[in-house]
């Protein structure tokens, strides 16, 4: 039977990484709630911070399909890199804090990486990472308006713990959410 490749690789950032995952935040987030270039990299260059990255798998060589090399790629060819796509699919940031928990500071997904798991698959490196570090539990603020987020954290188990009222941009209230690990 064919197995599959994943289209996904996760690693460890990497200070060449920034000026992708700038560009990602700025994808993903409307301005205002997007970080600014120095909050960006002093939240990933901080004590304790770990950012995980994940590049899109380079397409399999045709040769490989006509020869029935028994591997076959997971959905191609709709998520592939390309000329106009960088490498960088998605990344996660977060914060070991003293106390015993992590901090998510961001999770980014490009939008024609979404809904392929790899925001999962970005969430469960972490949380495996934050245990091996001995963490409890792991928390995050999401936009009251971000459908989609909250959407995600409820799947993942994520609990709502408070409204923080205004909190970003000192005008769009956050939902504070916490998950046991
Ligand atoms: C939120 C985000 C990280 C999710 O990434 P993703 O790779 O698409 O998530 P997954 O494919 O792993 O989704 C897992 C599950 O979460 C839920 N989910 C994810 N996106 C959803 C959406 N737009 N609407 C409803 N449910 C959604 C679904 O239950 C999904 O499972 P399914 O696809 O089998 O139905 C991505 O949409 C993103 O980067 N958004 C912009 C940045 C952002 O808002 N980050 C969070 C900041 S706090």
């Amino acid at each position: 039977m064919p197995s599959t490749v994943p289209i996904f690789t996760l690693r460890d950032y990497e200070k060449r990484d920034f000026p992708a995952l700038f560009a990602l935040d700025r994808l993903c987030f409307e301005p205002g709630i997007a970080y600014s270039r120095p909050e960006l990299a002093s939240f990933i260059e901080q004590r304790r911070s770990y950012t995980i990255v994940a590049e899109w798998n380079a397409p399999p060589d045709e040769a490989d399909e006509e020869t029935g090399s028994g591997v076959k790629p997971v959905l191609k060819p709709k998520v592939q890199p390309g000329p106009s796509r960088p490498l960088i699919a998605g990344f996660v940031t977060f914060h070991y804090q003293r106390e015993g928990y992590g901090h998510i500071i961001t999770i980014d997904v490009h939008p024609d990486a979404r809904r392929h798991r790899l925001g999962t698959m970005l969430i469960d490196a972490m949380s495996e990472k934050l245990r091996k570090m001995t963490a409890f539990m792991v928390v995050l603020e999401v936009a009251v308006n971000n459908h989609s987020a909250l959407a995600f954290y409820d799947k993942h188990g994520f609990k709502r713990i408070k409204v923080l009222p205004r909190y970003y941009n000192r005008k769009i209230d956050a939902i504070f959410m916490t998950k046991r690990l």
